[in-house]
């Protein structure tokens, strides 16, 4: 139900020291936003959450190509409404949205003759505020090119933050914990250059969403939704006065978006709570992206999958046909050799696909099908792949058939490597070729330098593209993933197809590099995934990599903290990410992966600190079934869960997978035990989480029998 309410002046006005001051406030009065219009015609906002000042007086405004778009306003009317309506999305964390705001929309006009007109629209939520910029239609402002947006977040401290350098064309690092005054993206640890792409012009500046906590326990996060035909806005953070001001992703010549009026920018995002778990469920972000575009969307299908891919990050194999990084133009590829080390073949695309149609998998991913692979990283070169050209050892009808008899799908691989014009080129085409061929999901990736040369990952084009993919893929009902993307800003309300983003540094890492630390999954819930999903990869079992022959290598957690992240780590595509072989070795364990849901009607955070740990529980969408996920940081800690939320006098059958009491993540990381009891909604479980540990907790309606045979569970 929509219910919506003009409201007429329903704020408060405030005439101080010549400057025009509007109160405005949340539906339940816990936000409050300042609006002042200076002598100078700025307009100036600040925000409060209950009492508490969040954002003091800060700038609004443009600088364009040839003049600013600043000052000098005056304030022609002020609109408002408030709406509370809920929303179901077509899968999510849980069934039905409350959206309920209050709107305010400040229509400015130059006080010259040529006055150009600006909206500043200002939502307000009880748990933060969103605002945009909108450009009517109108003589004086047709189309302009914007220098940078002006836009300030004027903070009241040094507060501690969650940082991950400004870097134009990478979110692949593992995040800094330290004062804004301390923010220097030179120093940022573990930097991205393990893959080679890596561009920080301004080492003062990080990206969103950062989220901060202040001394007097406030936390904090900024971020924006609904990016569409515009940059990533970056932030830069003056050391000395908190000030943080917008700094957007630039283009191959350095201007910053090129707008047409009538047009909009996106929201720029502010959630605010005392408590960290409410940052963990707040949905404003979601809220201020549009419905979605996508009438029938009975296609769009949450989705558990396994693929051919860690194999190639560990070594074990190759994505080439060759074996061989020699530089080969695609041409000459029909004449390689193959390798004998080549993974995505027929043979072994079927033992995948056997053994996700025997454990009850929807997908199959399968990467290195295609040619192009000898020569696809760190080239910059233009035409790497077509698409559609299979390796000879690959073949696409014999597994059409194959996979056809049972209720497993194969997921495309779209690896562009950076060449996004290539790409563009052959879009249509590969679409079509995978509807042809039974393909009904995509995973695109962005590794490398962008082409056309000049621009980045995070600049207005790519973000266009990021979009034509989503509409295109949406127009031709195929689901989509992709990797290197843009951070995710809400659109997978607007566009459900978009299941999930990479992002931000994923699984993989563990695999060739310095790795992800033990804390770094109890971040990106409060980091990346403010954004939305993320194709994170969980699951790795086999923890230590010495069985690829990659001494020192290892996954930074223990393996039933790789099970719980399939709880923390939300989204609505989920992998598998090891090998059949290591599952089978640990097939109890395995048990949990296969149970678990990828698509919920509830969650509860039950306890999260950013840094430190999180513990939530979901519930399963249509089933009484919950599943719950606890993961910890470097340190070992209790995690305390009471079921509250199970239905009142009904017994329940936990399965629980901990950490065994020996179990470390670098010196013990597979040592885990599993206990299965009955649990009702007055149980509180304690569970020991391992030093980089975690739990992972199915609970399930329990049988006649069973409530009858087993023992209560402490
Ligand atoms: C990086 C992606 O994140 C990863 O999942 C993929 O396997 C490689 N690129 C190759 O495309
Ligand atoms: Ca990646």
């Amino acid at each position: 139900m929509r219910l919506i309410t003009i409201l007429f002046f329903s704020f408060i006005v405030v005439f101080a020291t010549q400057a025009q001051t509007y109160i405005l406030s949340s539906p339940k009065k816990a936000i409050k936003v300042n609006i002042s219009l200076t002598p100078r015609g700025e307009l100036v906002y600040g925000v409060n959450y209950k009492g508490k000042e969040v954002v003091l007086a800060s700038a609004l405004g443009f600088e364009l190509a040839n003049s600013s778009l600043k000052d000098n306003f005056m304030i022609s009317k002020i609109d408002s409404l408030s709406v509370n309506e809920n929303w179901q999305p077509v899968w999510g964390e849980v069934r039905e949205i409350s959206n309920y705001y209050k709107e305010y929309t400040f229509h400015l006009a130059e006080k010259t003759d040529k006055a150009r007109l600006i909206n500043i629209v200002f939502r307000l939520f009880d748990d933060g505020a969103g605002f945009c910029y909108v450009f009517p239609a109108q003589p004086n402002l047709q189309h302009f090119v914007i220098k940078e947006e002006l836009t300030e977040f004027n903070l009241t401290g040094d507060h501690k933050a969650f940082w991950i350098p400004g870097d134009y064309d990478t979110n692949e690092y593992t995040y800094t914990t330290s004062k804004l005054s301390e923010v220097d993206g030179l120093k940022a640890k573990d930097m991205a250059t393990e893959i080679g792409t890596r561009y920080i012009k301004d080492p003062s500046s990080v990206q969103t969403p950062l989220t901060m906590k202040t001394k007097e326990g406030l936390y904090i996060n900024i971020h924006e939704a609904s990016l569409l035909n515009y940059p990533a806005m970056q932030l830069h953070v003056d050391k000395a006065t908190h000030r943080l001001s917008s700094s957007l992703v630039p283009d191959a010549v350095e201007n910053k978006a090129y707008l047409q009026t009538p047009s909009k920018t996106p929201w720029r995002t502010i959630v605010v709570s005392d408590k960290a778990i409410d940052l963990l469920s707040s949905k404003l972000i979601l809220n201020l992206n549009e419905p979605s575009k996508i009438e029938d969307t009975s296609w769009i299908k949450p989705t558990k999958y396994i693929g051919i891919w860690w194999e190639m990050h560990v070594g074990k194999g190759t994505w080439d046909f060759a074996g061989s990084q020699d530089a080969f133009s695609m041409e000459s590829t029909k004449g390689l050799k193959p390798s004998g080390k080549h993974v995505a073949t027929t043979e072994r695309t079927k033992q995948y696909i056997d053994f996700a149609a025997q454990h009850g998998f929807d997908g199959v991913l399968v990467e290195g099908w295609n040619t192009g692979w000898e020569d696809w990283f760190g080239n910059w070169k233009e035409d790497v792949f077509d698409f559609i050209t299979p390796y000879p050892d690959f073949n696409l009808k014999e597994l059409q058939q194959y996979v056809a008899a049972k209720s497993v799908k194969l997921i495309m691989h779209h690896e562009t490597s950076g060449s996004v014009t290539n790409y563009e080129r052959w879009m249509d085409t590969a679409y079509d070729f995978m509807k042809t061929n039974g393909y009904d999901a995509v995973k695109t990736g962005y590794v490398g330098k962008i082409i056309p040369r000049g621009e980045y990952h995070d600049g207005q084009w790519m973000v266009r593209h990021y979009q034509r993919v989503a509409e295109k893929t949406a127009a031709k009902q195929i689901m989509l993933d992709a990797h290197e993307p843009v951070r995710s800003t809400g659109l997978h309300r607007t566009y459900p197809n978009w299941l999930a983003s990479e992002a931000a540094r994923g699984n993989e890492f563990n695999a060739w590099s310095t790795g992800n630390p033990p804390e770094h999954e109890t971040i990106l819930p409060f980091t990346r995934l403010m954004g939305g999903p993320m194709d994170y990869t969980p699951g790795i079992f086999g923890i230590k990599l010495d069985r690829y022959g990659k001494a020192g290598y290892q996954v930074h957690t223990t393996l039933t903290k790789q099970l719980a992240l399939y709880v923390t780590m939300y989204s609505p595509l989920q992998m598998a990410a090891d090998l059949p072989e290591v599952y089978n070795e640990h097939l109890a364990a395995f048990r949990f992966i296969k149970d678990v849901a990828v698509d919920w009607d509830d969650t509860k955070i039950i306890e999260a600190e950013p840094g430190d740990f999180i513990s939530i529980a979901r519930k399963q969408k249509g089933k009484d079934n919950w599943f719950i996920g606890a993961i910890t940081d470097e340190n070992k800690r209790i995690a305390v869960l009471p079921l509250a939320f199970l239905d009142k006098g009904k017994k329940y059958v936990a399965t629980v997978y901990k950490d065994a009491a020996t179990a470390h993540w670098q010196k013990k990381p597979e040592a885990y035990v599993i206990e299965k009891g009955l649990v009702d909604e007055k149980t509180v479980l304690s569970v020991r989480l391992a030093e980089g540990g975690g739990c992972a907790i199915s609970i399930m309606p329990a049988t006649a029998s069973e409530v009858k045979q087993m023992k209560r569970l402490k």
